[in-house]
């Protein structure tokens, strides 16, 4: 460790260029439990599912966690440039991970255009990650409209008033919009009085990797990747191959 290494404080208050541009904050060790192959799920289906529920029981129990179905999704744009953003994994079956987004959404345009895609849920407190590639599918309107019965009064509302990614002149003309929504449908606890708005939309990951890794001391981590070696779903145990990766 050399002079203004001992801690942020310390990286934050040198002066000069070679200091300023070096985030350095403080190390932790990542003191997982890891993964290993005996432990392994038999499909990526599986394995995920168990980590999602430990990151749902870490977020209920431990609370050190907030929205452990977050997850960043990347798609690239006309020039292939790469954009990402965080959603909420609000499907996820044996057809992969999926979210809803609105037609009018960038992410939509770019999917349109290019329906590589990749996914990556972190639970930092758990040292663990997984990583999600494939291809985008759209997800049918009927399991659009279930889930969004499940979705609250004001949020609904907000949908209405939302032309996701689309530029808008001030918060105030946003809050205009909800207004005229919400006194189109005022919240009466009637279910379905809200109707599925028309640029309501949603897409899962075919997914064609599925990487899970586990942080471990002195960053000798674990990485194990289930690769697609045939025909199936990520619930297909012979539709995949494990392999290793260093970390
Ligand atoms: C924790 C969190 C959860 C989010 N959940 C969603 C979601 O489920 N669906 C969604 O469309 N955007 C969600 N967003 C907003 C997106 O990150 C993003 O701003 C939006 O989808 C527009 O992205 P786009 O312009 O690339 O299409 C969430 C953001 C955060 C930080």
């Amino acid at each position: 460790m050399g002079p203004g290494w001992a801690s942020a404080t310390d990286a934050y208050v040198m002066e000069g260029p070679a200091y300023a541009r070096i985030m350095v904050t403080e190390r932790i060790d990542y003191t997982g439990v890891g993964l290993d192959e005996a432990s392994l799920a038999p499909t990526p289906y599986l394995q995920a599912r168990g980590w999602v529920a430990d990151a749902e029981a870490r977020a209920r129990d431990v609370g050190d966690l907030p929205e452990p179905t977050a997850m960043a999704v990347a798609t690239v744009d006309a020039d292939l440039v790469p954009d990402v953003r965080v959603v909420l994994m609000r499907f996820f079956d044996e057809r992969g991970p999926g979210f809803v987004s609105s037609t009018t959404a960038t992410k939509a345009a770019q999917i349109a255009a290019h329906d590589g895609i990749a996914a990556v849920m972190t639970w930092v407190p758990l040292f663990r990650a997984i990583r999600f590639r494939g291809h985008a599918e759209p997800v049918a309107a009927g399991e659009l409209a279930a889930y969004w019965e499940s979705r609250p009064w004001g949020a609904r509302i907000s949908a209405w008033a939302s032309a996701q990614s689309q530029p808008v002149a001030s918060r105030a003309a946003l809050e205009s919009a909800y207004a005229t929504y919400a006194a189109r449908w005022p919240e009466r606890g009637i279910r379905g009085e809200v109707p599925v708005p028309d640029d309501w939309a949603g897409w899962r990951i075919r997914c064609d990797s599925v990487e899970f890794w586990a942080g471990r001391v002195d960053r000798l981590h674990d990485r194990l990747r289930f690769v697609r070696a045939g025909v199936g779903t990520l619930d297909d145990a012979g539709a995949w191959r494990v392999e290793r990766l260093q970390p």
